[in-house]
């Protein structure tokens, strides 16, 4: 049976009294308009735990001015079907008056993480993201939560946070889910349009050319983020925002490729920003 709670204080004594009863809590965080990448974080979670609790909230703090926060796609009854079939049991959705009451102004803020990849172009981001983790997590206060490696900063960022800050909670990692032609699950991906669809494969493709190029025995970071510029830029519709090669735990920029690095892309195709990533190994 699925119970949905809006309220913090309902929702904080529900999972006090299934944490007494010794059920152990795993939590999937979500922003809603589920998809299959959100469905196989439930699973993972399911599988770990005796309870899954799963959150859907659009977390305003976590968008900037101009960004997408009032057209982000937005489906309840659809996504609390979704959660019933995957056996969740507690779905929270709070209001943004819920969550955040008049004169809030806490922030759980990280110093370097956000200084690279999404923080340089989406500065509110990670801070948005770290203060409703942090709530969340005071509320649900689970066992282990998983977070999908899609948002790779985002999982290292609540990584950093949760050992910094002595949370207690397993951080599970889900992989990236993709459609069948290789496009990375996103709520966002509603935003294209078909004639956009190449170009938004374009990323995967790229890190799929990538992955052979360091097979091939490539080792030059700046020749390998060249390659998979110019095969985004064969298409005139995308905008790259970035393309790194980085240490996949801190995130700075690698030279050479001689251990396991991060490559990261985000591109605008149109008004649609996409994200994709890949870890790879020379
Ligand atoms: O990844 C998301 O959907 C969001 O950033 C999260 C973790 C639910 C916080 O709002």
């Amino acid at each position: 049976m699925i119970t949905v709670i809006p309220t913090t204080v309902q929702m904080r004594g529900h999972c006090e009294s299934l944490r007494q009863s010794g059920k152990r809590i795993a939590f999937v965080p979500t922003m809603g308009f589920l998809h299959e990448g959100h469905l196989s974080l439930m699973r993972i979670g399911r599988r770990m735990a005796d309870v899954l609790v799963v959150s859907i909230f659009v977390n305003p703090t976590q968008f900037g001015p101009g960004e997408d926060f009032e057209s982000y796609p937005r489906n309840m009854e659809r996504d609390l079907e979704l959660c019933r079939r995957e056996g969740a049991e507690l779905i929270f959705t709070p209001t943004a008056e819920e969550l955040y009451s008049q004169g809030f102004e806490t922030r759980v803020q990280l110093a370097q993480l956000p200084q690279h990849l999404c923080g340089l172009s989406r500065p509110v981001f990670f801070n948005g993201v770290a203060t409703v983790v942090t709530k969340l997590f005071n509320i649900v206060r689970p066992h282990a939560a998983v977070f999908g490696e899609k948002d790779f900063q985002q999982l290292q960022v609540i990584r950093r946070m949760v050992r910094d800050l002595d949370f207690g909670i397993d951080i599970v990692a889900g992989p990236i889910v993709r459609e069948a032609d290789g496009l990375a699950m996103s709520s966002r991906n509603a935003y294209l349009t078909p004639e956009q669809r190449p170009s938004a494969l374009s990323l995967s493709r790229s890190l799929t050319l990538a992955r052979e190029r360091i097979e091939d025995g490539l080792t030059d970071a700046r020749e390998l983020i060249q390659i998979v510029s110019d095969g985004i830029h064969s298409h005139p519709e995308n905008r790259i925002d970035y393309v790194a090669v980085c240490h996949p735990e801190t995130l700075e920029d690698i030279d050479t490729i001689d251990r396991t690095v991060l490559l990261a892309l985000a591109v605008w195709v149109g008004k649609t920003r996409l994200i994709d990533n890949a870890l790879l190994t020379p």
